[in-house]
C-alpha cells in the first residue's frame, strides 16, 4: 500500500469517525431540545389551566362548567384543548370534536385519570399528524380527588420541519469538513510523496550509474536534507570517479616516462654499446635510476593500498628524533645542492625520545622533503625544524618554494590529488604520510601561501609511550 493511500486513509478513518459522532451527538441535542421545549410549553400550560379550575371552579359540575372552562383555557393557547371526564370521556374540544368520544385508549389520558400528568407523543387518528399531547388531572382543592382532565395536543409537524433543517445544514457542514480534510491530506501526502518519488527516481539513476542527475530540493524538511545528502553522495561519487580516472592516466604516465627511457637505452646500448664502455655506463645507471624511480612508485601503490585497507602494522622502538632528523637531511642534501636549494636542520631544544616506527617516520620525513625540493626554485631555502610542544614532539619542513594555493590545499592530503595534474608524483606521498601520522597517534598539518612557501607541522605525541604501544598491540 503507498504511503499515500495509507497517510490519507488514517487521516480519514479519523475524520470520519470525529464528524460522525459529532454529528450524532448534535443532531441528538437538538431533537431533544426541541421536543422537550414544546413539552415544556404545553406542560406549563396544563398546569395553569390546572391550577385555574383548583382555584376557582372546583367546586362546580364539570359537565355543565365545560364550555366555559375550554374557552378560558383555549384563550391563550394555540394548542388543541380537550377536556374529560374522569371516566375518560370526551365533553369539550376546542376543535369542535363531538363529545362523548371515548380518550381511553391514549396513554396520556390514561396515567391522568390516576392522577398524575401524563405525555404521548405519536399520530392523529384522524389527520395522520405527529402530535404531542399532556394530559393534566383537575383535582378538588380540598382531599385532591380528580374531577376530570384537560388534554393540550399540539402538532409536531413544524417542529419536526425545523429539527429536519437543523439535521440537513449539520449533515452539510459534516460533509464539508470531510471534503476540505480530505482534499487537504491529499495535498499534503502529495508533496511529501512527491519529493519521495524524486528520490526514488534519482536513486535508480544512480543505481544504473548515472551520478550527474541531482534531485531538487522541494522543501525544507527531512526529506529535503535527504536530498541534499543524496545530491552530495553523487558529487563525491563522481569526484572519486574522476579522481580515480586522474589516477589512471596520471600512474601509466608514470609508469610510461621511466620505461620509455629504459627500453630508449636499451634499443642504443644493443646498436653501439659494443665498443663504447662509456655509454654502456652511462645508459646503466639510467636504467638502474629508472628501475629505482619505477620500484618507489609501485611500492608507494603498495603501501597505500595496504594502509588504506589497514592491513600495515607498525614496528615501534624508541626513535631518537634529532639524529633521525639529521640523517635524512645529509641523505637529501646531495640532491639539494644540486638544485641549488640550501637544506638546513634547526633543533631548538633537546628532544625525548618518541615511540615509533623509524621506517615510516623516515619515509614521511623523505615524502615532505621530496616536495619540498620539487616544488622550490635554486636559491630557495629548506628548513627542517624540531621541537617539543605540550607534550609532542614537532617536526616542521617549511620551503620557500611555489606553494599551494588556499582552494588546493584542503585537498592535497588526499589520495591522488596534484595540484598541478602534470606534476611528477602520484599524489600519494601527503595521503600516506598523513596515514601514517595517525597511526602514531600524532597530527599532520599543512599551511602554506602561494609564491612564499609550504609549511608541514607534524605532531608526534611524548608521554603516551604505554597507551601508543598497547593500542597497536589490540590492533
Ligand atoms: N612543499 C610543497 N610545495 C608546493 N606544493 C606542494 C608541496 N607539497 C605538496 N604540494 C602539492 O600537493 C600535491 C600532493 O602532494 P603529494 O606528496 O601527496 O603527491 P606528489 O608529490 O604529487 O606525488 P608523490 O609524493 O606520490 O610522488 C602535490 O602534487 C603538489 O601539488
Ligand atoms: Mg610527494
Amino acid at each position: 500500500m503507498s504511503i499515500q493511500k495509507r497517510l490519507v486513509g488514517s487521516y480519514m478513518v479519523v475524520i470520519c469517525l470525529t464528524v460522525l459522532i459529532l454529528e450524532i451527538f448534535l443532531i441528538a441535542s437538538v431533537r431533544f431540545y426541541y421536543f422537550h421545549n414544546v413539552e415544556r410549553i404545553l406542560m406549563n400550560q396544563a398546569e395553569l389551566s390546572a391550577s385555574f379550575y383548583q382555584q376557582y371552579f372546583a367546586g362546580e359540575d364539570l359537565a355543565t362548567q365545560s364550555e366555559r372552562l375550554l374557552s378560558g383555557f383555549a384563550h391563550n393557547s394555540e394548542a388543541q384543548v380537550q377536556i374529560i371526564t374522569p371516566s375518560g370521556q370526551l365533553l369539550q374540544d376546542s376543535n369542535g370534536v363531538q363529545g362523548g368520544l371515548s380518550m381511553k385508549e391514549y396513554p396520556d389520558v390514561q396515567t391522568a385519570i390516576s392522577g398524575v400528568p401524563g405525555i404521548w407523543k405519536g399520530k392523529d387518528p384522524v389527520t395522520n399528524e405527529p402530535v404531542l399531547a399532556v394530559s393534566y388531572p383537575l383535582q378538588a382543592l380540598e382531599d385532591g380527588v380528580t374531577l376530570g382532565e384537560v388534554r393540550f395536543v399540539t402538532s409536531l409537524t413544524a417542529t419536526l420541519h425545523t429539527i429536519h433543517q437543523i439535521t440537513v445544514i449539520l449533515i452539510t457542514v459534516g460533509l464539508l469538513v470531510i471534503s476540505i480534510v480530505t482534499a487537504l491530506g491529499l495535498l499534503l501526502s502529495w508533496t511529501i510523496t512527491r519529493s519521495i518519488k524524486d528520490l526514488k527516481h534519482a536513486a535508480d539513476l544512480m543505481t544504473e550509474g548515472d551520478f550527474s542527475i541531482r534531485v531538487r530540493k522541494r522543501y525544507r524538511d527531512e526529506l529535503g536534507s535527504l536530498a541534499e545528502t543524496l545530491n552530495m553522495m553523487a558529487s563525491r561519487i563522481l569526484k572519486s570517479e574522476e579522481l580515480k580516472n586522474d589516477f589512471i592516466s596520471s600512474i601509466s604516465h608514470e609508469l610510461r616516462t621511466p620505461l620509455t627511457s629504459i627500453k630508449g637505452w636499451v634499443i642504443t646500448l644493443k646498436a653501439n654499446g659494443r665498443d663504447n664502455q662509456q655509454l654502456v655506463h652511462e645508459g646503466l645507471d639510467i636504467i638502474e635510476a629508472e628501475s629505482d624511480r619505477l620500484t618507489h612508485l609501485v611500492d608507494e601503490l603498495l603501501d597505500f593500498s595496504k594502509l588504506d585497507n589497514g592491513r600495515i602494522t607498525l614496528q615501534f622502538a624508541s626513535v631518537d628524533l634529532e639524529q633521525l632528523i639529521r640523517q635524512i637531511a645529509s641523505q637529501l642534501s646531495p640532491r639539494a645542492v644540486r638544485q641549488g636549494v640550501a637544506l638546513d636542520v634547526e633543533v631548538i631544544e633537546k628532544l625525548p625520545h618518541v615511540q615509533a616506527d623509524v621506517n615510516r617516520l623516515k619515509q614521511v620525513l623523505i615524502n615532505l622533503l621530496d616536495n619540498s625540493l620539487k616544488y622550490t626554485d635554486p636559491r630557495g631555502r629548506i628548513v627542517i625544524r624540531a621541537y617539543r610542544n605540550q607534550g609532542n614532539a614537532v617536526i616542521c619542513v617549511e620551503d620557500t618554494g611555489a606553494g599551494i594555493a588556499e582552494d588546493k590545499l584542503a585537498n592535497v592530503l588526499h589520495k591522488f590529488y596534484k595540484a598541478d595534474q602534470h606534476a611528477a608524483g602520484s599524489g600519494l606521498g601527503l595521503a600516506i604520510s598523513e596515514q601514517i601520522i595517525q597511526l602514531h597517534h600524532g597530527e599532520l598539518r599543512i599551511s602554506s601561501t602561494v609564491g612564499k612557501g609550504t609549511k608541514v607541522h607534524i605532531f608526534l605525541p611524548i608521554g603516551s609511550y604505554r597507551s601508543v604501544f598497547s593500542a597497536q598491540k589490540v590492533e
